[in-house]
């Protein structure tokens, strides 16, 4: 079972559903006047972005992108690459982007900026927040949960794509990384 590769749980799964009603709601307003585009990063947020659009009571579309910045492992390449961009026009439109998780902040800043020079309002919602982590200069409009500088799984996220499944966010063992 995933379970007994964790060692701690950081975010149980009900506060990660209270979480989601909080900002759904804030959300709800802030974008009561637009109908916006719900962009979910592929593949870490999915879980989130689904828990989070079920509490947004109006007028929304979604769609997906997708980065690479990671290459398996636990370390960040530094390197963003597009995998797989919008379908939707873009152009004038107030978009939210949804991520699992905000690290060194190479990810979000290099999504913010293609995005904003296409023409479109971006802001970004994030699960999770290591601002230890951050080597550029990028901060979330809505946070989830602030965590210190760990690496985690479950909820979306992955390592080597696994306990993506797990529905709370947890810090692996160290032996399952020496493995
Ligand atoms: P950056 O460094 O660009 O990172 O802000 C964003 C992406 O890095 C991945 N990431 C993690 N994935 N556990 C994970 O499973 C972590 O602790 C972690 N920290 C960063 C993640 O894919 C995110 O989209
Ligand atoms: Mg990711």
């Amino acid at each position: 079972m995933l379970e007994q590769d964790i060692k701690k749980v950081l975010v149980s799964e009900e506060q990660i559903h209270e979480k989601a009603v909080e900002l759904g709601k804030i959300l709800q307003n802030d974008y009561k006047n637009t109908t916006p585009l719900i962009l979910g990063i592929l593949r870490g947020s999915v879980p989130f972005m689904a828990e989070l659009i079920k509490h947004i009571d109006g007028e929304l579309e979604i769609d997906f992108m997708t980065v690479s910045s990671y290459h398996g492992g636990t370390k960040s390449s530094g390197e963003v690459k597009l995998i797989m961009d919008v379908d939707t026009a873009i152009n004038g439109r107030d978009i939210l982007i949804v991520e699992d998780i905000i690290d060194t902040g190479r990810t979000l800043k290099y999504l913010k900026e293609l995005l904003e020079h296409r023409g479109a309002r971006v802001k970004i919602v994030t699960l999770l927040d290591k601002p230890e982590g951050r080597v550029v200069e990028i901060e979330p409009d809505y946070t989830g949960f602030t965590i210190p500088n760990e690496f985690v799984v479950g909820f979306g996220l992955d390592y080597d794509e696994h306990y993506r499944n797990l529905p709370y966010v947890g810090v692996l063992k160290e032996e399952v990384y020496k493995k």
